[in-house]
């Protein structure tokens, strides 16, 4: 593999890499000249990692890799985390690095795939007490068009709040719990041998990222309730503040494009899927892993 090295062209920033394209003001860079098939150096990968903690979302086009080599690029990142549920919803079996897609059990594309919750806001793994550093996802099966993976910054969000607001919450904890998201969303009660894997975990509300500084506005589809705070207020609070968090001016859409890599940090960024494309004719297909987290927050 090599560092991002020829430059296509040039974004706003004036401490833009070679190689690199920013694709948003806001975040997001997209790296040229990197070639995940290719052995790499710890310099090399540094200069990614840096690019990825100032950025928080990579998009590294054109890669024709298998799943052994998105695992061993996950690793660089960190461990790679272990799978909630280990059967997709086309049957195959789920191993760290495994495949997402709209294909039912007959590997035919289906408008009502198993697992609906990633079409709702949220970090991956944010139930866990030390959360995730990063998801990777690489394009495998792309629909025409639609489908894309929208992104919302949640350091800008918090950044964006009233004074009086971010005074209000920078001392809240918040539970975000896997059992929450699969009763409200999913509809789909965890039996007694998931709950018992699957404990919430308190979180600051307002974490700061352990490489940037900043502070995080940390919400999204796991966080169940404002700890100290009436069950309804909590939630009331937590509604409101995803509403502001997941505005427009806070959001990137990544348009997929066959090979893609596309690794984002899950620290400060929420994502969803879109189901905007006919999904019960086209067939999106992924092969994805999560680098768990390091430190709780
Ligand atoms: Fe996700």
């Amino acid at each position: 593999m090599s560092t991002p090295s020829t430059a296509l062209s040039r974004g706003r920033e004036s401490n833009v890499m070679p190689g690199e394209r920013v694709i948003w003001d806001s975040m997001g860079s997209e790296l040229h000249g990197v070639d995940l098939t290719a052995p790499f150096s710890d310099s090399q990968f540094n200069e990614i990692r840096r690019i990825f903690c100032k950025r928080h979302l990579l998009v590294i086009p054109g890669q024709q890799i298998d799943a052994d080599q998105l695992e061993a690029f996950a690793m660089r990142f960190g461990q790679p985390d272990p799978v909630v549920k280990t059967e997709a919803n086309d049957g195959s079996f789920r191993k760290a690095v495994h495949s997402v897609s709209n294909l039912n059990a007959q590997g035919v594309p289906t408008i009502s795939p198993v697992i609906n919750a990633n079409y709702f806001w949220h970090s991956d793994r944010a139930y866990r007490p030390k959360g995730s550093i990063c998801t990777m996802l690489h394009g495998i099966e792309i629909p025409p068009s639609g489908g894309d993976t929208l992104f919302a910054n949640l350091i800008l969000a918090y950044k964006a709040l009233p004074e009086v607001t971010k005074k209000r919450i920078d001392q809240l904890k918040v539970i975000h719990s896997y059992e929450f998201m699969r009763e409200t969303i999913m509809k789909l009660p965890l039996t007694e041998e998931e709950r018992k894997k699957q404990q919430p975990s308190e979180h600051s509300l307002v974490p700061i990222h352990p490489e940037t500084g900043e502070k995080i506005l940390f919400i999204g589809m796991y966080a169940s309730e404002i700890v100290g705070m009436p069950l309804k207020e909590g939630r009331a609070l937590l509604t409101e503040l995803q509403e502001f968090a997941t505005q427009p001016q806070f959001i990137f859409a990544h348009q997929w494009r066959a090979g893609d890599v596309v690794v984002w940090d899950n620290r400060c960024l929420v994502h969803k899927a879109t189901d905007d494309y006919q999904m019960d004719k086209y067939r999106r297909v992924m092969r994805r892993v999560v680098v768990q987290g390091t430190a709780e927050f």
